[in-house]
């Protein structure tokens, strides 16, 4: 596998959402049916209200795009506040004026988890781009530490501290324990893959998952395996990283090259 160098692109926090929402928008712009990877979490959160106020400004369109989610948990009943699907809904999709042309929710309602995972699996291959978030623990998706760069779309154990996030943060009905999530071999397999990284509690991650040797123990890590990897970190979480400050960019004003 060739082995790409992370761009790192180093926000003001306050610019942060603004930026990559900005970047988002130019790709949509460029390339109207892109197949885009989505997490949920805190992280996402403020750059998705930055999108849906350029979708409603008219700056943006997801009517020819397809959303594919990254993970969801497995245990927690329709509806519930936890649940991936119902967050995307709450926080980004349901809240555009005209949906995607596709939203691909992972089916964990079945009968057969194992089947519906290889289902998203074939969901997850082709991928234009993969936006994803990095985990306290070093986890990408449901990644957890163990995982590794050949692993494809399957049904997982999630880390304790993970599932109490559900139900701590989000109010689950129970504390999940599994979930299903898109493997690293298809994150790694998309055309580009952006990692968003904000707050300081994730700067030692950071360091660790882009300066320490590619391990299990920070999935995160073989990221860097992907030729077209971009780090959107505010700078707080790139407290760590050695030449933050000289790779600070401007703002959202930076100029964005389309290269999808
Ligand atoms: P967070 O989670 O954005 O809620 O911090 C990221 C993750 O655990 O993947």
């Amino acid at each position: 596998m060739t082995s790409g160098e992370a761009h790192l692109e180093v926000l003001p926090s306050a610019d942060w959402a603004a930026a990559v929402a900005a970047r988002l928008v130019a790709r949509l712009a460029a390339h109207r049916n892109l197949r885009i990877c989505l997490p949920t979490g805190e992280t996402p959160a403020p750059l998705y209200t930055a999108i849906v106020a350029a979708e409603h400004r008219g700056d943006v369109s997801f009517a020819e795009a397809t959303l594919v989610m990254l993970d969801e948990w497995l245990g927690l009943p329709p509806g519930d506040p936890a649940r991936g699907d119902e967050m995307l809904r709450r926080e980004l999709i349901g809240r555009l004026r005209v949906p995607p042309a596709r939203f691909v929710a992972i089916d964990v309602d079945g009968p057969d988890p194992a089947a519906a995972a290889a289902r998203h699996d074939r969901e997850a291959a082709g991928l234009d781009l993969a936006i994803l978030g990095l985990g306290i623990n070093g986890h990408v998706g449901f990644n957890e530490p163990g995982s590794g760069p050949q692993d494809t779309t399957r049904v997982v154990e999630v880390a304790a501290t993970t599932g109490e996030i559900a139900s701590t943060r989000y109010g689950a009905s129970v504390t999940p324990h599994a979930g299903i999530t898109i493997g690293l071999a298809r994150l790694l397999e998309a055309r580009e893959a952006w990692l968003l990284v904000t707050g300081e509690r994730k700067a030692e991650m950071l360091y660790r998952a882009l300066h320490r040797p590619e391990s299990r123990d920070c999935p995160a890590s073989y990221l860097r395996r992907h030729a077209r990897l971009t780090v959107f970190a505010d700078e707080a979480a790139a407290e760590m990283l050695p030449d933050a400050g000289a790779r600070r960019s401007p703002g959202p004003s930076i100029p964005t090259h389309p290269v999808i």
